[in-house]
């Protein structure tokens, strides 16, 4: 059975008593998965990481928790930055390269390409995210997530990328990077995931907005 991935990047959203409230209500629905073909990962906050670990554990949740970003630095003298092997100890994932981090704190790719030597020295497993098919991908990255910036709801027109070109794209990139699980991000909702759940080199998804709230989170899966 072919894994598929429904990744929640919660971006700069909740405190830890509203992540309580999103992960109790995951709970009451989370039977519905099929946790055997589905991974549901979840990318909160650094301030978060420790709560939701300890709170998936408590509810005996099937899912897995991820970071937002990790420092390009080891443990150190670097003010305000987060080591991988500091998040190392709650996490399993981080995402590296978000187009948001692109544009506002001017990552580069070679500070993607720091990030995630970090990250992978420390065992963690890499989401890239990649802006166009042409983009840089790292050999050591474990999941590539195809987000056009011009989807992504908070960044450019809020409509999802054709998936007749979302297809191309993956199968131009899946050529480059041969045995990566490849994913798509970009304005993913209850209403738009359908046009995507077939679609060739497509595991699965990187979800902004339509995370914010457990039941449509949930619904993802449940409607492809
Ligand atoms: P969106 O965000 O689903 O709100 O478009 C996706 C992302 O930024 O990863």
């Amino acid at each position: 059975m072919d894994r598929r991935y429904f990744i929640a990047n919660w971006k700069s959203h909740f405190t830890t008593a509203e992540a309580g409230v999103f992960l109790e209500s995951l709970k009451g629905r989370i039977g519905e998965i099929n946790s055997e073909r589905d991974v549901i990962i979840l990318c909160p906050s650094f301030t978060l990481l420790d709560y939701c670990s300890r709170k998936i554990k408590e509810l005996n949740l099937p899912i897995c928790l991820g970071a937002q970003n990790n420092s390009s630095n080891e443990d150190g003298a670097f003010t305000g930055e987060v080591s991988a092997r500091q998040i190392k100890e709650f996490v399993s994932y981080v995402i590296i390269g978000h187009s948001e981090r692109r544009r506002d704190q001017h990552e580069t790719d070679d500070d993607v390409r720091s990030k995630i030597d970090q990250a992978k020295r420390v065992g963690l497993s890499v989401i890239q995210c990649i802006q166009e098919e042409n983009s840089f991908v790292s050999e050591e990255a474990d999941i590539v997530a195809f987000e056009p910036p011009s989807a992504i709801s908070t960044f450019g027109t809020g409509v999802p990328d054709n998936p007749v070109e979302v297809e191309r794209v993956l199968s131009v990139v899946g050529d480059r990077v041969n045995g990566k699980t490849l994913i798509y991000g970009g304005s993913v909702n209850p209403e738009t995931i359908k046009g995507y759940a077939d679609i060739a080199h497509c595991s699965g998804f990187l979800v902004g907005s339509a995370s914010l709230d457990a039941s449509t989170f949930l619904s993802l899966p449940l409607s492809c």
